[in-house]
């Protein structure tokens, strides 16, 4: 088999062509790395399909590319944009409410085009969520890559002297790490590039044994990072894009440079401060004997003016420019405002080879290090930070020197180790260029890549339960139906008479292939288990529990996140409570399971006024609410959005099963909004009062027997199986 690789990367601004690396913090490397990866692996033939997910922005302030929903690559590669959480761009860390939208979004996708993927990878948290929420539905292998590690952030912010509370506030790092640590419980696979951050970095998360890991380094292109002899020695001349980048790269350089003939220490990072450009301009300023051999070039993003920017940039440039005026740096050290990564950053590195000069990564902390592969493949000596990246890429390459970045006069010394030994130069040179494309190819890497993950699907195939975490792949199931029977429990589908239960589950499950069951109470999910399980009902397809503020999916009663998060907005059961504390007509329901996170419950008798004394108190203080009597006892006030009958509504939405296809079972008050409009509904014979406004809305059976025998007459009624059966044959066409 081929496999079907679907990856999310949600953040940020994802194109195939001209993509704008460095635009904000949002937009570094994963960006590049994604697309790439996925170019790479449609090559392959091993690899069925890729598709890769992002977030649909829709937005003046960016190019409408991004608002696509559809880009095709390739006929094997294609970019999906989806959309949550509005259409604004908006920063990572304001994504996480957003994210189950994301996934609901991305299920009606998946079902619409009938094509199950058979591995998702999330990359970052963000979209590692996405991607752990559909191997929970679907049970298909879920690998994982971090780009970067809440704690390890967190640690260096701390050690920056910020806060926790305020690195919460900011970065919502509490979060990333929650979701990080349940991400590690999870997967299946998760890739890493290096092996330090394997070994120290995820080291210290509780779930870091969990998951099986593969190193796979990041690939290069080395059709776009090759060395300047390459121009002189081919036969092809060099793209007049690439002379033409060259030429403005050097009249950027020869707008600062006084002696542009020196050679040239280059750095090309973001204006972030653990990049630590104030560190090597420091270094560069304090040594003279530096400054006579060499220019230095810091590239570090892309600018028009600095006071607009975000704080810590603005930061990182401002020191940047004080620091030049300090030392005295002027003819010397050139700060463009400006390069593109297509043309301009490879013709760079060259120019900077040619001038015999060195590429220096002066962060404190390096990961990845993928610029240092770059420069390296163009035969750039470098000078980096002793740690993560930069390890294995010397190990591998042995092409220049690591140093404490933290000390100034280490990188001052390796800088000019470098560049006053012309044996030293070419040896680093050499090895870069012949080793970068022995270890560091992108060929080399989809290779991994795609061995890795043939290897997980071939298990999971010869296994129905073989992904780390298994699952009941409830989603298969959801996705195949296309018609479900959903009934209230207490006095709908059981109650005093239950002659005819088992001749309606009989019917159910005899038709279970083209009819899902689902059940909507006011009960709690332990309520409605002990309830069925005394009547010996299997579990159903969707539990709806506590009056429609819950959703539980499948026969491992799987949590539908995506609902929660969707019916939390703008609730506050504390304010609710508070509010309705001195009203002693409420009684405040103590069962057990009958207080939940969404749905507070009183026993109130009835009364005229009191139900427009709750309303008026709730809305004087701008409450949102959704308030449901029933029975005349009892009192359930839920979020806005929350309702059995939302509830059903949802589902239809999620699983794009349409609404006319639920027949849908009642008996009383709580059950009134789903029995309305678009759904088959029926009201069993022994319902109470509340419902009789029902009587003559369209699509309302009243039965004439109560219960379960009540269902069964409206499934005859709607000719309801045999519709079930046509539907589903339409949707298996
Ligand atoms: C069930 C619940 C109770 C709720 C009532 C009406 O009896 O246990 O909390 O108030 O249904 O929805
Ligand atoms: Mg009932």
């Amino acid at each position: 088999m081929k496999p079907y690789v679907q990856m999310f990367s949600i953040h940020g601004l994802i194109r195939a062509e001209n993509m704008e690396l460095g635009r904000d913090a949002d937009t570094g490397g994963q960006i590049k790395y994604v697309v790439e990866l996925g170019q790479h692996l449609s090559r392959r033939d091993d690899i069925g399909r890729i598709d890769l997910f992002t977030r649909l922005i829709g937005d003046k302030s960016v190019s409408s590319d991004y608002a696509a929903a559809v880009e095709t690559v390739n006929p094997k590669f294609r970019i999906v944009r989806i959309q949550c959480g509005g259409r604004k761009y908006i920063r990572k860390e304001r994504l996480w409410p957003h994210l189950d939208e994301f996934v609901d979004k991305t299920i009606k996708y998946i079902k619409r085009h009938n094509q199950m993927p058979d591995v998702v990878h999330g990359h970052y948290p963000d979209a590692g969520y996405v991607a752990m929420q559909l191997s929970h539905f679907f049970g298909m292998p879920f690998v994982y890559t971090g780009h970067s590690l809440g704690r390890s952030k967190l640690q260096k912010l701390m050690a920056d002297g910020m806060r926790h509370r305020d690195i919460q506030k900011k970065y919502k790092i509490d979060q990333r790490i929650e979701v990080e640590e349940n991400i590690l419980a999870h997967a299946d696979l998760v890739i890493t590039s290096t092996h330090q951050e394997r070994e120290t970095q995820y080291d210290s998360y509780h779930h870091h044994d969990v998951p099986e890991y593969a190193v796979i380094p990041p690939g290069i292109d080395i059709d776009k990072f090759y060395p300047s002899y390459h121009d002189k020695l081919s036969d092809s001349s060099p793209s007049e894009n690439a002379m033409f980048a060259q030429a403005s790269m050097l009249q950027a350089l020869n707008r600062f440079f006084m002696n542009p003939e020196k050679p040239m220490i280059l750095a090309l990072c973001r204006p972030d401060k653990r990049k630590n450009i104030s560190g090597l301009v420091r270094a560069y300023g304090e040594d003279l004997e530096l400054q006579a051999m060499a220019n230095l070039a810091i590239f570090a993003g892309i600018r028009k003016d600095i006071d607009t920017m975000e704080d810590n940039e603005r930061d990182v440039l401002t020191r940047m420019l004080l620091l030049m005026d300090k030392y005295d740096l002027y003819g010397k050290m050139a700060i463009p405002k400006k390069h593109d990564f297509e043309y301009e950053v490879p013709a760079l590195y060259r120019i900077a080879a040619e001038s015999r000069g060195v590429f220096i990564n002066p962060a404190l902390t390096e990961p990845f290090g993928l610029t240092l592969l770059e420069a390296s493949a163009t035969g750039l000596p470098i000078v980096a930070t002793n740690d993560g990246g930069p390890n294995d890429i010397m190990t591998n390459c042995a092409n220049g020197i690591l140093v404490d970045a933290t000390d100034p006069t280490a990188i001052a010394a390796a800088l000019r180790k470098i560049i006053a030994d012309p044996a030293v130069w070419e040896d680093y040179s050499k090895n870069g260029i012949l080793n970068v494309r022995k270890h560091y190819t992108w060929q080399s890497h989809a290779a991994a890549y795609a061995g890795a993950v043939g290897r997980l699907t071939a298990r999971s195939d010869a296994d129905d339960m073989a992904t780390a975490v298994p699952t009941d792949r409830v989603g298969r199931r959801l996705i195949d139906l296309n018609a479900f029977v959903f009934t209230d429990i207490d006095n709908t589908l059981i109650g005093e008479d239950n002659s005819e239960l088992e001749a309606l589950m009989d019917v159910l499950q005899a038709n279970r292939r083209c009819t899902g069951f689902g059940v909507a109470s006011g009960r709690s999910l332990e309520a409605v288990k002990t309830i069925l399980n005394r009547h010996k009902i299997p579990t159903p397809d969707i539990i709806v529990a506590s009056v429609g503020s819950e959703i539980y999916y499948g026969p491992r009663l799987q949590y539908g996140q995506g609902w929660a998060a969707h019916i939390g907005k703008r609730w506050n059961r504390e304010k609710i409570l508070k509010l309705l504390e001195d009203l002693d007509f409420l009684d405040y329901q103590d069962e057990e399971g009958a207080q939940r996170k969404f749905k507070i419950s009183y026993y109130m008798k009835p009364q005229k006024d009191r139900l427009a004394q709750i309303h008026s108190r709730l809305l004087q203080h701008k409450c949102r609410y959704n308030l449901i009597y029933s029975h005349d006892k009892y009192l359930d006030i839920l979020p806005y959005r929350a309702s059995k009958g939302k509830a059903i509504r949802y589902i239809s939405y999620k699983w794009e099963i349409p609404l006319r296809h639920f027949l849908v079972c009642g008996d009383s008050g709580n059950d009134e909004e789903m029995l309305r409009g678009e759904p088959l509904a029926v009201v069993v014979g022994n319902y109470s009062n509340e419902l009789e406004a029902l009587r003559g809305s369209r699509k309302v059976f009243f039965a004439r027997k109560s219960c379960a025998g009540g269902i069964l007459e409206g499934i005859q009624h709607y000719h309801f199986i045999a519709k079930a059966q046509g539907h589903c044959r339409e949707h298996s066409k």
